[in-house]
This record gives C-alpha cells, structure tokens and sequence, in this order.
C-alpha cells in the first residue's frame, strides 16, 4: 500500500512559443478552453484527487500566474453587490487555501526532470508525490489523477498515466516497456523519452501525468542529461525499474487532449464546448452547419 499523495508539482516554466502571439504577454497555462484556463483544469483534477498542496515550477514572465491564484476580493465584492451569485461561485471555486500554493523558479531550461527536482526541498524525504503536466487535458470521470491515486492505493511503487498512440506519433513521448499487461495497469520493465522512430519499446505512451515514489526525486539528483540534452524526469524513473522498484502504467479512461499543440487545443475546445449545457445545441448546430458547407463545397 502506498503512502497518501498530498503534494503535486506542476511544472510551468515552459515558454509557450508555439501559441506565439497570444504568449508574448500571458502564459499558456492561462489560455482558456471555453473560459477556463488551463491551469484550473490541472488544479481542479489535482483537488479531486485529494491534493493538498500545490508546487509551481515557474520562471520569468509567469507573474499572471501566481495573480491568478489571488483572491479577486474586489471583485468578489462586486458581484455580490450586483446579486450575480454563478459568477460569484464560479470566482469562488478557483480560490486556494492560504499557505497551499508554492511558487519555485526554474531558472535555466533544463528539462522536465529538472524543473521537477526544483521543487525538492518542497517534499520530505520518504513522501511520495504527483506531478502534473498542464499541457495534457483529460476529460475523464473520475478524473485521471483520481483513477491513478485509487490504482497506486492498490499497487505503491511509481505509475504513470499511459495511453496507446500510433507509431508514426510513438517518439514525441515517453514510451513503457511492457513487462505485464494486466489490463488496465500494465508493469514496466523500462521507460524510454522519445525513441528513434522504429526503435519504440511498445506504443504505450506516458502522459502527462505521474505518481512518484520518493526514490525517484533521489534519482533526479544526479542531474544526467538524457533526449535532446535535456534532464528528463523519464529516466529517472526508468532508473527506478533499474534498481528492482515497482513502475506501473495505467491505461486511463477518458479523452486526453494534447493543450501543447494548435490542433489539441481546438480539439479540447470543441469537446469542452459541447459539454457545455448552455453552449452544446448551439455550438453543435454551428459545428454541423459548417461540416454541411465544407462537405457542399468540396
Ligand atoms: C513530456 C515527457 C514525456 C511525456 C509527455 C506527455 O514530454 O517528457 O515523457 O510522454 O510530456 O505529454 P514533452 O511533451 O514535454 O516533450
């Protein structure tokens, strides 16, 4: 049995160049699918999953960030006078505990395994933690990150979020070595950050999402470059396996949406939109009418 997962990193030093404009000035954990940023849908997964303690790794031009999470009282104020009670709840809902949220840098962009082993002082020794990824938005019930904290209840050791994706797409990840498939978790004889194409283990491909033992922050202290020059926080956990501990995968239920691509980003956005009760028929039409003309035009 594994010890409970209160802390989880979120990783969001990245500068976002691919959505260039809209991040020369805000941070792409703020671009919103529908109206709420990416950030909160990290956050209110992470709070599903019984996370108490929320670590940013952050960097320079992030200060938006770090105001989101202030509580807005004059506009709180506002709304309540105007009697506008949803929007005053909606507000509401995204308000931290004080003392819930810390903020680290990152100050060189060394890789994910990096910005991860910034937060180290963060965590105690022996405490394991999860690390979230903002960029991969998964629409699930339960959501993800609670899927995986039930199945670690079972299983301990390190797991990450998995899912299959085609061989022509296999190198953008971080890909398992399948010892076990048992289903929906499958044991990992190894892990390897973005294969050669052709060279891929399997086409099971970690996700942005991580429980993590311990050891693996220990691991991280070597500081070894790994893909691309970078520290990458896969081998670290691939390092795990290495030294005969416990790493599954578990194939969650539900749609992940890749938030760090164009094309992810309207995927999310249309199947966001028409989750939305006060948007679907309208949005649906909209989308069909459109479908109907390209299909006419063709
Ligand atoms: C990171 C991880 C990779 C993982 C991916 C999931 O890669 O390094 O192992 O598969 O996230 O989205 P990045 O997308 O930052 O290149």
């Amino acid at each position: 049995m594994g010890r409970k997962v209160t802390k989880a990193i979120f990783p969001v030093a990245g500068l976002g160049t691919r959505f260039l404009p809209a991040t020369k000035s805000i941070p792409k954990e703020i671009l919103s699918l529908v109206d709420k940023p990416l950030i909160q849908y990290a956050i209110d997964e992470a709070r599903a999953a019984g996370i108490k303690e929320f670590i940013f790794v952050t960097s320079r031009g992030k200060g938006a960030l770090e105001d989101y999470f202030d509580h807005a009282h004059e506009l709180e104020s506002n709304l309540k006078k105007a009697g506008k009670d949803k929007l005053l709840d909606i507000l509401r809902q995204t308000n931290m505990d004080s003392g819930a949220i810390a903020y680290i840098r990152q100050h060189k962009a060394l890789g994910l395994g990096h910005a991860v082993w910034c937060a180290r002082r963060l965590l105690s020794d022996d405490e394991p933690f999860a690390v979230v990824l903002t960029d991969d938005v998964i629409q699930g019930e339960p959501p993800c990150l609670q899927q995986m904290i039930e199945a670690y209840g079972e299983t301990g050791g390190s797991m990450v979020a998995t899912m299959e994706v085609p061989s022509d797409k296999v190198s953008a990840y971080g890909v398992l070595d399948v010892a076990e498939d048992m289903g929906a978790i499958v044991r990992a004889k190894g892990m390897v950050e973005k294969p050669k194409a052709g060279t891929q283990p399997s086409n099971l491909a970690v996700i942005g999402r991580y429980i993590l033992a311990p050891t693996v922050m220990r691991n991280l202290n070597k500081l070894k470059q790994g893909a691309g020059g970078e520290i990458q926080l896969t081998d670290a956990i691939a390092e795990e396996i290495e030294e005969g501990r416990d790493v599954f995968g578990l194939r969650f239920r539900g749609q992940r949406f890749d938030c760090g691509s164009k094309a992810g980003f309207l995927q999310a956005t249309v199947a966001f939109g028409l989750e939305r009760d006060e948007l679907k028929d309208e949005f649906s039409e909209y989308l069909h009418q459109v479908m109907a003309m390209r299909k006419a035009a063709e």
